[in-house]
């Protein structure tokens, strides 16, 4: 299984040495999540921090953005060094024109959905995305249980793929562990977010391995 780590839960400060260790563990992916105190609750920072890490690391930048508004604010992301941005479909009342802005540069665009919404809302976006984000948890804070409903989501997305030869990627977020990564596999995802299991473990190097060996 793919791995992008999530570094929600690690003091800002550590951030450097953490992305060091990430790198030594060969992580090809670093999932960074912004959050802007209105789409959700918390804040964590903007496209100057993104920059600040784009310039420590060649790992994928893999940017989820929770915020609103995402057509006013993609490109600073994308100057700033993301490889891939996702924003949410709730988030926007144009999700194409925020498509067809990230397209418009070299980034990838992802698209995610939030645990409530229903699947079908994305099928116009499908062939569009690079990679399709199902939360598996109420986006906004780590450390939350798995939402089992994510799983039909995730089967949804695969069979869809599947049957129309789509080429995004499943990428899975929130609440997972060496037994949730399982489920999310079988039912179809290609990379999985890990915060806080990965990131609060007493060894991350072995869970780290333990995870990216199912
Ligand atoms: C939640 C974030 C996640 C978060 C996951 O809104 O999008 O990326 O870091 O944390 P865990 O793995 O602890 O659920
Ligand atoms: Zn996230």
């Amino acid at each position: 299984m793919k791995i992008a780590p999530s570094i929600l839960s690690v003091n800002i400060n550590e951030y450097p040495s953490t992305i060091k260790r990430l790198e030594r563990l060969n992580v090809k992916m670093l999932h960074l999540d912004v959050m802007d105190g209105k789409f959700v609750k918390n804040i964590t920072y903007d496209y100057n921090e993104v920059e600040k890490i784009r310039k420590q690391t060649s790992m994928i930048i893999d940017t989820h953005l929770m915020i609103e508004h995402p057509e006013d604010y993609v490109m600073d992301y994308i100057k700033a060094g993301s490889d891939l941005i996702t924003f949410h479909y709730e988030a926007t009342t144009q999700p194409e024109n925020v498509i067809n802005l990230i397209k418009s540069t070299n980034a990838l665009v992802g698209i995610s959905i939030k645990p409530n919404t229903p699947k079908e809302l994305l099928d116009h976006y499908l062939p569009l995305v690079d990679l399709v984000l199902v939360m598996s948890v109420e986006p906004g804070r780590g450390g939350q249980s798995f939402i089992e409903s994510s799983l039909d989501k995730i089967k949804y997305y695969n069979e869809m793929r599947n049957k129309y030869n789509y080429h995004y990627v499943i990428e899975v977020d929130g609440g997972i562990n060496i037994e949730t990564i399982k489920l999310i596999k079988e039912a179809g995802a290609d990379v999985a977010v890990v915060g806080s299991y990965l990131m609060n473990s007493n060894d991350v190097e072995n869970t780290y391995r333990k995870l990216h060996s199912i």
